[in-house]
């Protein structure tokens, strides 16, 4: 396991290095950081399996080292608290994004980006508790939210105050001048799937 936290340290020292601004985790959507935080597919039985510190632990390790090269404020962590893809699953998401948040609060990282979508199957699914707001609540830094937002519902989660960023994937795929065109409230181009 020190070995592997030390990939991601040297990745970090790289980024530095190419002259990059600072670095993202990604903790989200199946990746390594995830699949061990989700009791859906960490079924180790050492010191990173089992209780939700053991299976934060190895996130957390990593989180740690990346911190020591860029320090805390030019690192982020990107999660999806119901992405289900590639088998990925977890009995409590409320609780298991809500420890993480508060363990990453102590090394004080600059924002956490929560893929969780408003629509879609990246979306809490019905009858399920929504993780952006207690995250907003548990989380001392700055909060980027990600998935299926337009202007609309971007500016209204600011609004409300559940987020400081708001993340374009989709709509940028089919208009590259997307900043320009939600200023001036021009119609979009219709993303084009089978080009992606
Ligand atoms: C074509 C495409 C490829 C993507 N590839 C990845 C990927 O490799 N890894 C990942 O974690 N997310 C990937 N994403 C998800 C995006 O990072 C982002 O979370 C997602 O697009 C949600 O924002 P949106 O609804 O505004 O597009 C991809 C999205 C798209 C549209």
């Amino acid at each position: 396991m020190p070995g592997i936290v030390s990939q991601f340290q040297t990745a970090a020292e790289n980024a530095k290095v190419a002259g990059f601004d600072g670095v993202e985790l990604h903790g989200a959507n199946g990746y390594l950081l995830d699949q061990f935080l989700r009791d859906g597919s960490n079924r180790r039985t050492d010191a990173y399996g089992g209780s939700i510190q053991k299976r934060a632990r190895f996130p957390l390790e990593v989180a740690e080292a990346v911190v020591g090269v860029w320090g805390s404020q030019r690192v982020g962590y990107k999660l999806s608290p119901h992405f289900a893809g590639y088998s990925m699953s977890d009995s409590n998401p409320p609780e298991t994004f809500s420890y993480l948040a508060e363990q990453l609060n102590r090394l004080r990282i600059g924002y956490l980006h929560v893929a969780e979508a408003i629509a879609g199957p990246m979306a809490a699914p019905a009858g399920t508790v929504r993780v952006t707001p207690i995250l907003r609540d548990k989380f001392n830094g700055a909060m980027i939210v990600n998935g299926d937002y337009d202007a609309h519902s971007g500016h209204a989660a600011i609004a409300r105050g559940e987020a400081d960023l708001v993340v374009f994937g989709v709509p940028f795929l089919a208009n590259p001048d997307l900043p320009a065109r939600y200023r001036k409230n021009a119609s979009l181009n219709l993303p084009e799937h089978a080009t992606f």
